[in-house]
């Protein structure tokens, strides 16, 4: 059985993010949105003999709820290309971006889920927040039309009702 390499860097190398997140058009089903996207601060890369075959990406976001400052680990860009998934790799990706999490004392864990793999994320912790949220986008408030999934990791609170991510969406 092929072992998979994890590797982590600020910013996977141009070839890599090509043959990742542009093997397809849309393979994330974004882009009828047309939003601009924040780019990930952390990469994690799964690699099959030195080929990056899954991602997970992380963004670090301070955020003002309920009068505390709060901090939030956007995972964005979560992708196995196709002919590497059902092995368990994201989910080992997604293990190990919850560690770097909870050694950079993150509050939350955030991301933008597809109503098909919420069941995926909730297997590993991840709740549906049940209020909308509003994201940046060229200037203006949108309230997101895809649901906020988010992982607690402190004793800090999410606040009840709509919540502003002042940023863009990751
Ligand atoms: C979602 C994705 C990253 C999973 O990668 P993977 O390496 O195959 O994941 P794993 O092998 O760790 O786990 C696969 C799990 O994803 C679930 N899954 C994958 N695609 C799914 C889909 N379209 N609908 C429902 N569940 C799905 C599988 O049921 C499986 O769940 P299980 O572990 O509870 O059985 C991969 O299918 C992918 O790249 N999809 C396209 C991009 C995408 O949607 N990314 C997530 C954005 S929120």
């Amino acid at each position: 059985m092929t072992e998979l390499e994890i590797r982590v860097a600020p910013q996977l190398p141009r070839d890599e993010r090509g043959a990742l997140f542009q093997f397809e058009d849309d393979p994330w089903g974004v882009n009828h949105l047309g939003w601009d996207w924040r780019e990930p601060e952390l990469s994690f890369g799964g690699y099959e003999n030195d080929k990056p075959v899954s991602h997970v990406g992380l963004l670090f976001h301070p955020l003002h709820l309920d009068g505390r400052e709060v901090l939030v680990a956007g995972v964005s860009s979560v992708i196995t290309l196709p002919e590497a998934r059902g092995k368990g790799y994201a989910r080992r990706l997604m293990s190990e971006a919850a560690g770097e999490m909870r050694r950079r004392s993150v509050d939350f864990g955030a991301l933008f889920c597809s109503t098909e793999l919420r069941p995926f994320y909730a297997s590993q912790g991840w709740q549906l927040l049940d209020h909308p949220v509003t994201v940046d986008q060229s200037g203006r408030k949108v309230r997101s039309p895809l649901r906020l999934m988010l992982l607690p990791l402190t004793d800090a609170n999410w606040p009840e009702g709509p919540v502003d991510l002042k940023s863009e969406p990751w």
